[in-house]
């Protein structure tokens, strides 16, 4: 049975495929049309496919059309009736045009695979997706399920048991009461794009959560075992009136020098999100009283709050997917679809991230050709690679399958020298072009890591960059270009078993310095991570990076 999930509705829009029951192939939307998202969430657009991944999926796994025997969309219309107010929008008649776009889904898909699919088209409720996108990678027999995000169909987070192949709701928290919002209003407040949590979430770190905490209290109520978001408080575009600035000031644009005060806004958000988070997986924990929890939503990239988490301890396993955030949403509606259908449950545990295309030695050089460069090849990529680094060069490190989700995890990586104080700038300057106060993380050999930072427990979500951990203090000196400014590292377990050539390279950088990880960064400047090579030759070409590798085939900046 080929089932093909698809993520349409807000952004993140992507496509995944699974074949009887196992997960082949995903993708995100922007890694082929270069938009960064695939697209803007827009009340007119939810009906506007991930059409270049869909077709992917498919020639990936050599199906057409015709073979999909079933196709699931992760967002529910019925149940968006059922627990939607119009008045939620800043101009209710904008429900209106999102439920005639959204019934314009199956018209759409019909479109694409040529054919009436009629009962083979499903509308997959979003949080049961993100949870699924969890659950069965997870490979958990039974874990107590938390989505937070911006909003599903109506709920911000969602409270959800998994035993079997079954999830079950067990509660929800609705609009006005989104974490997820909260991040995005913020964001536009210091002058960020508003999906740029991640960069919120480095700023806190240089910020003092007390100067804004009794206001941020107004905004996001937190109690022992709840929270709620006050909607005026907040600012949120619905609320007739907005308290917000009055309470913290005079937004800054984005043209703006940042300020002491910014820094302490994002501290004092990174704070309520701490104990909303955890007031929701302390009720969690009473009402599913299960040892594992699997943890989605795009509010589970917050690697600190994560960290809190797992280091309260009150769960033998935490897992979190490599895609948390709404792409992940794609592999979950297709696992729920799944459930639905099919007899047999679906593959449990495989939790690879190596989703996305991959490239023969022949096509990288005929890339290379195309672009006017001369190809050298490498005998030992790894151990050449390494030299370079430990030279103080830049990287890019372009392997196999891409990776699927937001952060790269060394297939569509840039690399340099943890040791040297001075890398991060060298990185902005030359590639990144990000704001200096943003970290950059490290890839720890799995079976060092503890010798140089407070993992605790190894889980299978450490390989996906997703927790904060501290840096031991004997070692901080001699690693400043991962550590971040509050001491701790974003780090990615880089294990042999599921990443060899990546596991080998850093492997090769120990030998030669003692220093068993590297800085890894995404393969990109600004734009959606590189996909193929010849995005890569893009990138490569326009920046400072020293050196390509692609496979066996390498470039460098003298060529
Ligand atoms: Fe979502």
């Amino acid at each position: 049975m080929n089932i093909l999930g698809i993520n349409a509705v807000y952004h993140d829009t992507a496509a995944a495929l699974l074949v009887d029951g196992k997960l082949v192939v995903a993708i995100e939307e922007e890694r082929f049309n270069r938009i960064k998202h695939g697209k803007m969430p827009d009340v007119d657009n939810p009906h506007q496919f991930p059409e270049r991944a869909i077709r992917f999926c498919l020639d990936y796994a050599g199906l057409t059309t015709e073979d999909i025997d079933h196709v699931g969309y992760s967002f529910d219309p019925e149940l968006r009736r059922a627990r939607f107010r119009a008045e939620w929008w800043p101009n209710p008649k904008d429900e209106e045009v999102f439920l005639l776009r959204l019934g314009q889904a199956r018209e759409v898909a019909d479109g694409i695979f040529g054919r009436q699919l009629r009962q083979k088209f499903h509308f997959v409720p979003h949080h049961l997706a993100h949870a699924a996108s969890a659950y069965f990678p997870s490979g958990f027999d039974r874990a107590a399920i938390l989505t937070v995000d911006g909003i599903g169909e109506a709920a911000g987070s969602t409270l959800a048991k998994g035993v079997g192949k079954e999830i079950e709701e067990i509660e929800t928290f609705d609009f006005p009461h989104s974490i997820g919002f909260a991040w995005e209003v913020i964001c536009g407040y210091l002058g960020f794009d508003i999906y740029d949590a991640s960069k919120l979430m480095g700023l806190a770190a240089y910020g003092n959560p007390e100067t804004f905490r009794g206001q941020f209290a107004q905004m996001i109520r937190v109690g022992d075992e709840d929270y709620s978001v006050d909607p005026e408080a907040m600012g949120f575009q619905s609320a007739k009136t907005s308290r917000l600035e009055s309470l913290i000031g005079p937004p800054r644009y984005e043209d703006m020098a940042f300020e002491r005060r910014h820094a302490d806004i994002a501290a004092a958000l990174q704070e309520s999100t701490n104990e909303a988070i955890m007031a929701l997986v302390r009720r969690l924990k009473r009402k599913v009283p299960f040892d594992k929890l699997c943890f989605a939503g795009g509010v589970a990239l917050n690697c600190v709050t994560n960290e809190l988490i797992k280091q309260a301890g009150g769960f033998s396993e935490i897992f979190i997917p490599y895609a948390p955030h709404d792409a992940g949403t794609a592999i979950g509606a297709a696992f729920a679809v799944h459930c639905a259908k099919a007899k047999n449950q679906p593959e449990r545990g495989n939790s690879t991230p190596y989703l996305g295309p991959e490239f023969d030695r022949r096509e990288i050089l005929a890339a290379v050709k195309s672009a006017g460069f001369t190809p050298h090849i490498s005998k030992n990529p790894a151990r050449d690679a390494a030299g370079m680094l430990a030279d103080g060069k830049i990287v890019a490190w372009f392997q196999g399958r891409m990776e699927f989700g937001p952060r790269a995890l060394g297939n569509r990586s840039l690399l340099a020298d943890p040791r040297r104080p001075d890398m991060r700038n060298i990185l902005n300057q030359k590639v990144k072009h990000r704001e200096d106060f943003r970290p950059f993380a490290p890839s720890v050999l799995a079976e060092h890591a503890d010798q140089w930072f407070e993992v605790g427990a190894h889980a299978r979500s450490h390989e996906f960059m997703l927790f904060a951990c501290g840096v031991k203090p004997d070692r901080k000196d001699r690693i400043p270009a991962v550590l971040h400014q509050d001491g701790t590292a974003r780090l990615q377990l880089v294990q042999r078993d599921s990443n060899p050539r990546y596991h080998e390279l850093i492997s090769c950088f120990h030998e030669l310095t003692g220093v068993p990880l590297v800085v890894n960064t995404s393969f990109n400047d600004s734009e959606p991570i590189v996909c193929t090579p010849a995005d890569a030759i893009v990138t490569f070409r326009k920046s400072g990076i020293d050196a390509l590798f692609m496979g066996e085939v390498y470039l460098t900046a003298e060529d």
